[in-house]
């Protein structure tokens, strides 16, 4: 009952989509057990909703989709999409360790100029504002050179939230991205590398350090 009545304060406090609601601390929402629900926390399907948000962003690209679903804020980190852009090499175009794309624009300059990408989300996760979820591609390979049979690529998103207020068309916004994916095995599908497969699947660790396991 203590629930019932803040959930209509909540309620009440809703205001333009613009207006974000930031007392954290207030639990408003009955999740139906007793426990109350964190004021702004995403649900299951709020969840559902970003990671198939980031998926069409990869998979059917539209700069309009781009705005919708993305803060203005936007970063996203992956070394292995920097190890893509930069074909494998060790000295750029883009630095390891910085933001693979600095800001939405970015993002959208380089999706905009790349074949869509589809692939299956295996699960997802989330707490109250952040999403994670797993995933294997390609579904097929769209690009050029593409070795087949292709190696299935398989990978880690964790996408960190902002929140709009749950009255907005998107409650939350995809604002950074932490994306980790086997490359190796894309730049082997892409024919940039070319793997030893006579290789005793053993490259790592090295002969000395296994010797010690
Ligand atoms: C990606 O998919 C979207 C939505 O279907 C489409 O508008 C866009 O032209 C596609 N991009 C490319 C490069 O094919
Ligand atoms: C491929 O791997 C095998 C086994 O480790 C090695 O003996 C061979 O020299 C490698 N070949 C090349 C071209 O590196």
């Amino acid at each position: 009952m203590h629930c019932t009545a803040l959930l209509v304060a909540g309620l009440v406090s809703l205001g333009a989509c613009a207006a974000v609601e930031t007392n954290n601390a207030i639990d408003a929402r009955d999740d139906g057990t007793n426990s109350c629900k964190k004021q702004n926390c995403m649900d299951d399907s709020q969840a559902e909703k970003v990671a198939d948000n980031f998926a069409h962003l990869v998979s059917a690209y539209t700069k309009a989709d781009a705005e919708a679903v993305m803060a203005p804020d936007f970063l996203d980190y992956s070394d292995s999409v920097t190890a893509l852009i930069n074909s494998g090499c060790p000295n750029g175009p883009v630095p390891y360790g910085a933001p693979t794309f600095a800001s939405r624009d970015q993002f959208e300059a380089g999706q905009s100029s790349q074949p869509n990408i589809t692939f299956t989300i295996l699960s997802v996760w989330h707490n109250c504002d952040t999403v994670i979820l797993r995933w294997r591609g390609p579904l097929p390979n769209p690009f050029p050179n593409a070795i087949s049979p292709q190696q299935a690529v398989t990978g880690l998103i964790v996408i960190e939230t902002s929140f709009q207020g749950f009255n907005c068309p998107q409650p939350f916004l995809i604002k950074t991205v932490f994306s980790e994916f086997n490359s190796a095995a894309w730049l082997y599908d892409l024919s940039v590398f070319v793997p030893n497969c006579t290789a005793d699947g053993f490259g790592y660790p090295p002969a000395g350090v296994r010797a010690k396991m």
